[in-house]
């Protein structure tokens, strides 16, 4: 069986920046309260007429270039989204179309928050068993047009953005997909849900799964590893609140200086969540030649996982 790597990551995010101070001026909240209980200080919004699909296609070119590749050299892209830029054709054939990408097959999921780590748990069983070489996986949200923009429960958390990585088989040992885990559970899916046009949620139930699920999700990558929460160098759990990802670190005993934290720059990003923080943890050099990356997430479904990573 082959190894899957990590052969480059991207990340795009819109240039409207989106500050609590402005939304205190159109709702009744305060740049006090959201960062106080979230994290977040501002997110990005997309500008007129962009899309779904344009946000990955910069994403992309930013991966692939990363990873020293051409569109044509893709076997397959992967995206995921829950706000594609129309019903049909999902956004990944928008996404071949703008790459020109002719070579690959395409196709989206819909795992909301999940997305990217379901997308990479998928394309490393197509490069392990050698049915793929390259695959593309796209994370992206355009979660500005989902939102009631008068429900200060809700607008107040979320993001535009993109994340993007390239995977291929291993030929050496760097950047190694050592596991990854995914649960599911559609009995709680009316606690976040978009029933007609705007994300509705039952924010302390989502609150206390999602601390639940995500540290369940980290404990069996690192049980099924024979890792401790010790080995791991760098923890990047879903950017969904400051406050969930520190319980969950708390929860596994991991210091605060090992998790990596760009909520306050974003929101939450849903599925570009995990690979707009992977990328600029990568651009950071935060990661070393060695290291071990645990990735956890959480989200509507509820759905929620694990990879981990030698980096
Ligand atoms: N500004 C000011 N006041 C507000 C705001 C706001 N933006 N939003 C709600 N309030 C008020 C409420 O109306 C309520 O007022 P009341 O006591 O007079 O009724 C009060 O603040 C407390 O509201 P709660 O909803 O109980 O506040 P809580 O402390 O639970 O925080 C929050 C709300 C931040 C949404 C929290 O529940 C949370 O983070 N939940 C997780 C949700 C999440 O991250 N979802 C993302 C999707 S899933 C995922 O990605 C993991």
């Amino acid at each position: 069986m082959k190894k899957t790597t990590i052969l480059g990551t991207g990340s795009y995010l819109p240039s409207k920046v989106l500050t609590n101070h402005d939304l205190s001026k159109i709702l009744d909240t305060s740049d006090e309260w959201i960062f106080s209980r979230t994290g977040i200080r501002q997110r990005r919004i997309i500008a007129d007429g962009q899309t779904c699909s344009d946000l990955a296609h910069e994403a992309s070119l930013k991966a692939l270039e990363d990873a020293a590749l051409t569109p044509n050299d893709l076997d397959m892209i992967i995206l995921a989204t829950l706000t594609p830029d129309k019903r049909m054709p999902s956004a990944a054939f928008l996404l071949q179309n703008k790459l020109q990408a002719k070579k690959a097959a395409v196709y989206d999921i819909g795992v909301a928050c999940s997305g990217f780590v379901y997308g990479v748990s998928i394309a490393d069983q197509y490069i392990k068993t050698g049915a793929m070489n390259r695959i593309l996986v796209v994370g992206v949200e355009v979660l500005s047009k989902v939102l009631n923009w008068k429900d200060r429960s809700t607008c107040i958390l979320f993001g535009d953005g993109a994340g993007a990585a390239v995977l291929g088989p291993a030929d050496g040992d760097e950047k190694i997909i050592l596991s990854t885990h995914l649960f599911s559970n559609g009995s709680l899916s009316h606690l976040l849900e978009i029933p007609d046009q705007w994300v509705k949620m039952d924010g302390r139930q989502v609150y206390r799964e999602a601390i639940e699920r995500m540290s369940e999700a980290s404990c069996i990558a690192l049980e099924k590893s024979h890792k401790t929460i010790d080995d791991i160098d760098l923890f990047i759990p879903h950017q969904a609140n400051i406050r969930i990802m520190e319980a969950v670190a708390k929860r596994l005993k991991c210091p605060r200086e090992k998790i990596f934290i760009n909520v306050d720059k974003y929101g939450n990003t849903s599925a570009a969540s995990i690979p707009i923080a992977l990328d600029e943890a990568v651009k950071q050099g935060r990661l070393k030649k060695g290291d071990l990356l645990l990735i956890a997430t959480f989200g509507a479904g509820f759905a929620w996982g694990s990879v981990l990573i030698q980096w």
